[in-house]
């Protein structure tokens, strides 16, 4: 399968896919605290979801049981709902995919359960911000390692590591479509993005070293040497003169939106 390009019409139905897990993420603002369960918050999204006639692309995604992925502290991605608690200090990751009219709209953002380390809050503010040094630089011509440099770059002089045994992916009528949007590289290098494509963002971004390895479960990834981790992803399209965030909050991304 080659990289699709989507036209207009298309880009409408994404924007309509994109806007309800954005909204979905904005709900659970005031109900992240500590006390909850990641099963708690993944039952209220299901609903969020059913309530605005969309389904849940992760909902049993290659065995996958539960509707979002929730990652806390050390863990880096596909933490799996269950009856954990969250605890005063946590950092946890949640990631929604909503399905609805055959498009798809994938985000995930970092919530603070009461009051984080000052380290933890330097973690999720660099990685927030080095996704958005890497849309602010989307458009046509613009290469995959141009992508991978912004981030890469940034978050290495701020003392943290870019995660590089998972990446952002084409997404559209499919959940995971080519091309693979790795978070580290160099200027000029791979591939060309072109009007029409559409990909997620998500780096990982490690305390301490990248490494990382997945549990027994199968899914959950964390980091090898127990440091915390953390994540901020967006769905785009690139247009003719920059790109389209589908998955834009008008509550948070204020420095995203134009
Ligand atoms: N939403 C995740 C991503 O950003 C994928 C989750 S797949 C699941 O690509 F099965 F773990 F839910
Ligand atoms: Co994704
Ligand atoms: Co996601």
């Amino acid at each position: 399968m080659s990289i699709q390009q989507y036209s207009q019409e298309d880009f409408k139905k994404l924007k309509k896919a994109g806007c309800i897990t954005a909204r979905a993420l904005d709900f659970l603002d005031d109900k992240i605290k500590p006390g909850i369960t990641t099963n708690y918050i993944d039952r209220i999204v299901s609903e969020f979801l059913k309530s605005n006639n969309a389904t849940s692309a992760p909902l049993f995604y290659k065995g996958f049981t539960k509707s979002i992925c929730t990652s806390v502290n050390h863990v880096v991605c596909h933490g799996i709902p269950s009856e954990k608690i969250l605890e005063d200090g946590d950092i946890v990751n949640i990631d929604i995919t909503s399905y609805i009219d055959e498009f798809h709209g994938d985000a995930s953002r970092m919530y603070c359960v009461g009051t984080p380390s000052v380290k933890a809050k330097k973690l999720v503010d660099v990685t927030y911000e080095s996704l958005v040094r890497a849309i602010k630089i989307l458009k046509p011509g613009v290469t995959l390692g141009d992508i991978g440099y912004e981030i890469q770059n940034f978050v290495e002089n701020e003392g943290f590591s870019v995660v590089r045994d998972f990446c952002g992916h084409g997404i559209g009528r499919l959940f995971h479509e080519e091309p693979s949007v790795v978070h580290y590289g160099k200027k000029n290098q791979g591939m060309k993005i072109k009007e029409g494509m559409v990909f997620t963002i998500e780096p990982m971004i490690n305390a301490g070293n990248f490494q990382t390895k997945v549990l027994n479960d199968g899914w959950t990834a964390v980091t090898k040497d127990k440091s915390l981790s953390a994540q901020f992803e967006h769905t785009v399209g690139i247009t003719s003169n920059g790109c389209e965030i589908f998955t834009l909050s008008n509550k948070h991304d204020k420095e995203l939106n134009q």
